[in-house]
């Protein structure tokens, strides 16, 4: 297994759709074990393909807390919602370390392949249904921070690129 690099706000890729997995062969199974690894090591409780600059529609899931719970899904597609929303301070491991509030639905039915390529439906609710909808949006080129106010996501941007630019500051001045 190893560790992919993580794809960060304004990479392109992270804008675009990503393509239905054809067959889950064992590359794919590979690849969703990688991504798995790279969630944890990252301390993240989802991600999808295109935030490892994968264009293709595979997602890994755990909100399982203190009791490991790994999801990985194939050409995920979301069949049922709840009228019912609730409100999620999210972030993405693409956005790092900025959070606001999301709007989605309470609970979601989710129909994907699993790594054996295998039909599957899962219902949610609560952070997991959360995740699901976060990630799936991922692979439509969607970003949680697309939810907000233009004002408020521009203000986040900007905060994150003023954080970056003083982390940068200080990796020079340790250097020297
Ligand atoms: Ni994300």
């Amino acid at each position: 297994m190893s560790k992919l690099q993580v794809l960060e706000v304004p990479h392109p890729v992270l804008r675009q759709k990503a393509e239905p997995v054809q067959a889950v062969t064992p590359a794919v199974k590979q690849l969703l074990a990688d991504m798995l690894e790279t969630m944890y090591a990252t301390h993240g409780v989802g991600l999808a393909g295109n935030q490892v600059g994968e264009l293709r529609r595979m997602v890994v899931v755990d909100c399982g807390g203190e009791q490991p719970d790994p999801i990985k899904l194939v050409n995920p597609e979301i069949i049922d919602r709840s009228d019912e929303m609730i409100c999620h301070n999210e972030g993405c491991l693409s956005v790092p370390r900025e959070y606001a509030d999301v709007e989605r639905h309470a609970r979601v039915t989710v129909r994907y392949l699993d790594e054996n390529g295998h039909p599957q439906t899962r219902t949610a609710e609560g952070l997991l249904a959360v995740a699901f909808q976060h990630e799936i949006d991922h692979l439509d080129g969607k970003l949680f921070i697309d939810y907000l106010s233009p004002l408020k996501r521009k203000l986040l941007l900007k905060h994150l690129e003023k954080r970056r630019k003083k982390e940068a500051r200080l990796a020079e001045e340790a250097e020297v």
